[in-house]
Formats: C-alpha cells, structure tokens, sequence
C-alpha cells in the first residue's frame, strides 16, 4: 500500500474491537488500514487490561495457593516461599510483549496495513494521521470503523494520580514494590481484581465502596454479598457506603479521608498506595467525530442496529459505543461491522448474552439477567440453586466455595440468566451462554450429558433444581 492511497476501511484503534475488525474484513477481502497511537497493537486489553492484569492474577493466586493450601493438601516445604515481584512482573510484560507482538503479525499476515499515529477525522471518508515517528499522511476510505475504546475515569476533585503512589489501574499492573498498605477507592471489578492480587502478595488492602455492594454494575446482589463475605474472609477490609473525600501525601506515606455516603463523621486511614478505580470513560480525544457530523447520545456515539453512526459511512464500535465495556464484546461488534461492510450480512449481537466475570478467586460469572432485573421487570421466574459443596470434583479439589444459580421463565421455563461462584465460573458461564444464545429451558441443560467428575456438573444440578424442584444430588 502506498501512502494516500484508497482503502475499503481505515480501523482508528487497535483495541479488541479495532483489530478484530480490521483483520476480519481483511480476511474477507477488503483493503484495509488500522491506526493506533499507542504503538503497540491490542489497546487496553492487551497493553494494560485484561491481558496484565489476568498475568497478575494467576501469579499471585499460585503463591497464595501455594502458601495457604499446600500443607493442609499434605505438600510439604512450602513455609520458606517467597515472592520475586520483579519476576512476576518482567513475567507479565513477556505476556504483554508477546501477544501485542502476535496481533502485529496477525496483522501482516493478513496484509492490514498498520500505522502508529493519532488519527483526526477530516471527513467522512477521511483520516489525518499524526505519525508517532513525526510527519503526517492521509488516508481515504470507504468507510471508518470508530474503535478508540475508553480511559480511566482519574478526576475525583480531590484526587491527584500520579501513577506511582495514586494510581490507577495501569499504575497499578506496574508498581515498583508489592505496597504494604493499599487503599482501593471503588470495589467494583477492577478494585476487586487488583486488591486481590495485592492482598495475595501481602499488602494489607482496604476498599472504599461508595454504594453498599461490591461487584460493579450489574451483578446480582446475592452473589455481591457472598462474594464480600469470601473476599472478607481471605483477608480484604471493605468501608461499604462509603466516600472518599481526601487523599493526601504527608511526607512519604498518604493520608485517605472517608465520610459515610449518607454524611457524618469523618475518618481518616493511611497508605502507601491508593488505587483509584471508580469507572472508565469513553475516549473520544482529538478524534474529530462531532467536527465532521457524528452524532452522540451521551457520551456514547449513537449507532444504529449496523453500528452506523449518523455519518453513513463511519461506524462505531466498543468502549464508545452502548453495552457493557468489555473486550470480547468489542470484538464481536468489530468482526460484525467488517462482515456487514463486505458481504452485506447482517449478523446481530444479543446483548442479554454477553457474559460478566470477574476474576477473583472464586471468579464471578454471570450472563443475562440478575433476580433484581426480573423483579424490576415484573417477570416471575424459577430458580434453582446448587452448592460446589455438593460437588464430587471440588470436594475432590478441596475448592467448593460457592454455588450455581440458574433462573428461569415460570411459565415456560426459559433461560432468563445463570449467576456462578465458583473457581473457573468464567469457563463455566459459556455453557449457560450457549444455552441462552440458542433460546435453551432449563430443562434442556437439566437433560445435557456432562462429564463426571467436573465442576460443570453444578450447572446440571442447579438447572435439575430449576426444571424440576430437585436435583439428583446435592
Ligand atoms: P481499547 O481496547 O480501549 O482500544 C482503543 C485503542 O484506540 C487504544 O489503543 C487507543 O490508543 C486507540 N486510540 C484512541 N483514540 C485514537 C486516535 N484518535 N487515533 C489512534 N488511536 C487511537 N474486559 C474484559 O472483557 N475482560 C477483562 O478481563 C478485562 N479486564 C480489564 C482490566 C483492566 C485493568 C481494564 C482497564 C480493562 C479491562 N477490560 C476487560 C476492559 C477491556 O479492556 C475493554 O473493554 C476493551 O479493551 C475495549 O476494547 P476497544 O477496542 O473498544 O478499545
Ligand atoms: P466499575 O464500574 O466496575 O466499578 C466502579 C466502582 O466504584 C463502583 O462499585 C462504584 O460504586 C464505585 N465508586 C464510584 N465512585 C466512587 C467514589 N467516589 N468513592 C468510592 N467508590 C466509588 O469500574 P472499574 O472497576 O473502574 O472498571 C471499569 C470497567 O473496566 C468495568 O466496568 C469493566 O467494563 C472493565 N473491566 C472489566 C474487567 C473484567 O471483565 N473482568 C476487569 C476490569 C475492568
């Protein structure tokens, strides 16, 4: 490709959903450009989402394990273990190295042309590119696929993040030194994942939750409060209905100042780190979108049931757009625009199906609608619950914290949602999504042959108790 020259679809941003999209439509024949000004490919999700903090997780959850459970399992030894944080991190960056390198390569092997820069829209079928390594081109498309994805919301008016001591959570992935206080402002999913890895390597973690649940938008509130007893019990402290109202460096340590929500007296806790996580915003800076038409609905950019925006030829996808933030629902709506742009099909996403977890462990998982949902709704609904505790493979695992939830339509007993705790809950939903995706009761998971002995097995049972009241076991 030649610079200035046409293309079918210029991507602007290489997240999830913008390279997805861009190496599909390359996939299906369309000449096509992405852009990212972060350099590395991947977006938030490779670079300092998903991918780092999943690194984390797994690392610390290891040594917890190890430490914590390994003598009672009759693994001996374990008293001298230590944790080399730098390792873990150098670990973390090979992880986020390799798959940022893996999309690049993707990439040209597709022959989507790459280029490192911030892009303006100057038209609808156009991009300026201000080129990361100096100079500026121009490109003509077709059409514009909007993927610039979403940033931390960092502003509190009180709080200054400095990415070392105040943190949000792409300081937090990269800290120096394991802190030995650690205050979390938000227990929602990113103050949940990252206190645990905390707590995991030592720090004494506090959060501060402004509402009276944990777990962020969304999740059932019977699986919030089991959740907070879990993660009480392994160690986290939560100031629930709770502000934030100062966070000061007094010499080398940070003074945190809490009100109750509802007003009162304040309190005062100290840190060596905060970690701000109260939300991402979309990001939309120097993009252009509104100079050249697009219009918004909030802060989201409006688009139709194609992901067209109202400038024909630019669509919009992901963090910017309605739905749940969330990475592999970014990338189901990039791989939908490019199939649409080449073929003309119109396949649809069901946002009632797109899954939640939350990776602690016991991971959260949860897919349509929460009993809250329903009994705003109006709709009367089944449910069947089920305990890993009854469960053959955790007890064999000894790992049975948590339980299956399975709601159904009273009448006609159709999947209305699945709600799990449970250590691989996140693996486990994908059954439920498939049963919902293809309009399943929870009678038909109830008659699915699963294997034995496997911790699926509980989806069975409590689908068993939704369908029929009972379950074989348990
Ligand atoms: P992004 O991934 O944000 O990518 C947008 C890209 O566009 C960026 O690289 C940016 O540099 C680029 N860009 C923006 N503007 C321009 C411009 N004008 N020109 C050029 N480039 C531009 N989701 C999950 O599903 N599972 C998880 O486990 C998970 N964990 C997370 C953990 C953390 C700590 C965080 C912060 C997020 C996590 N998420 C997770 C959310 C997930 O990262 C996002 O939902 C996802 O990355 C959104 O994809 P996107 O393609 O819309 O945008
Ligand atoms: P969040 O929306 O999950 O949680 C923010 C929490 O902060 C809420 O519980 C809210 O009540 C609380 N809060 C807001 N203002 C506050 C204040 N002033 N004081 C105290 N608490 C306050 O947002 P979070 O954790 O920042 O994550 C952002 C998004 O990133 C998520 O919504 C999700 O889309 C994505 N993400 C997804 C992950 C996953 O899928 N496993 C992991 C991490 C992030």
């Amino acid at each position: 490709f030649s610079a200035g020259s046409e293309y079918d679809l210029c991507v602007i941003g290489a997240g999830p959903g913008g390279y997805t999209g861009a190496i599909k439509a390359a996939q299906l024949g369309l000449k096509t450009v992405c852009i990212d000004k972060r350099g590395p490919a991947g977006g938030t999700c490779l670079n300092v989402g998903c991918i780092p903090s999943k690194a984390l997780l797994q690392a610390s959850a290891l040594y917890h394990e190890a430490k914590a459970t390994f003598e009672s399992r009759g693994i001996t030894g374990t008293e001298n273990l230590k944790c080399d944080f730098d390792k873990m991190m150098a670990n973390k960056n090979t992880a986020v190295k390799k798959l940022t390198g893996g999309i690049e390569g993707l990439f040209k092997r597709d022959k989507v042309k790459y280029l490192k820069g911030w892009g303006k829209l100057t038209g609808p079928n156009s991009v300026t590119v201000a080129l990361n390594d100096g100079g500026e081109e121009t490109i003509t498309a077709k059409n514009i696929m909007l993927a610039t994805g979403s940033e931390v919301i960092e502003k509190l008016p009180f709080v200054e993040v400095d990415e070392e001591q105040i943190v949000s959570s792409t300081g937090a992935l990269d800290l120096k030194k394991v802190p030995e206080k650690l205050i979390v402002i938000g227990g929602g999913v990113i103050g949940l994942e990252l206190g645990s890895v905390y707590e995991r390597l030592g720090s004494k973690v506090t959060v501060v939750e402004f509402l009276p649940t944990i777990g962020g938008i969304g999740i059932d509130s019977e699986l919030s409060k089991e959740m907070q007893k879990i993660l009480t019990k392994q160690g986290i402290s939560f100031k629930m209905s709770t502000k934030v109202t100062a966070v000061e460096k007094t010499g080398g340590a940070l003074k945190v100042t809490t009100e109750p929500a509802a007003g009162g007296g304040a309190e005062s806790l100290d840190a060596d780190v905060v970690l701000v996580c109260v939300g991402r915003r979309e990001f939309r800076d120097g993009l252009g979108a509104e100079e050249v038409g697009v219009e918004l609905e909030g802060r989201k950019v409006k688009v139709d049931d194609t992901f067209k925006t109202s400038v024909p030829s630019i669509y919009a996808i992901g963090d910017i757009i309605h739905g749940p933030m969330l990475a592999h629902k970014a990338e189901d709506e990039g791989a939908m625009v490019a199939e649409y742009l080449a073929t003309g099909k119109k396949p649809h996403l069901d946002y009632n199906n797109v899954p939640s977890v939350l990776y602690t462990h016991p991971e959260v998982a949860w897919v349509g609608k929460s009993e809250e949902q329903l009994k705003a709704e109006g709709v009367e609904y089944r449910k069947g619950k089920f305990s890993f505790a009854a469960n053959g493979r955790s007890i064999a695992n000894m790992d049975t914290d948590g339980f299956v939830k399975v709601l159904s339509d009273k009448k006609t007993d159709k999947l209305l949602g699945v709600h799990i705790i449970n250590a691989i809950a996140g693996d486990i939903i994908s059954g439920a999504c498939i049963g919902i995706e293809y309009g399943a009761a929870s009678e038909d998971l109830a008659r699915v042959c699963m294997a034995h002995p496997t911790v699926s097995e509980v989806l069975k049972g409590a689908a068993q108790k939704t369908a029929f009241g009972k379950a074989v076991s348990g």
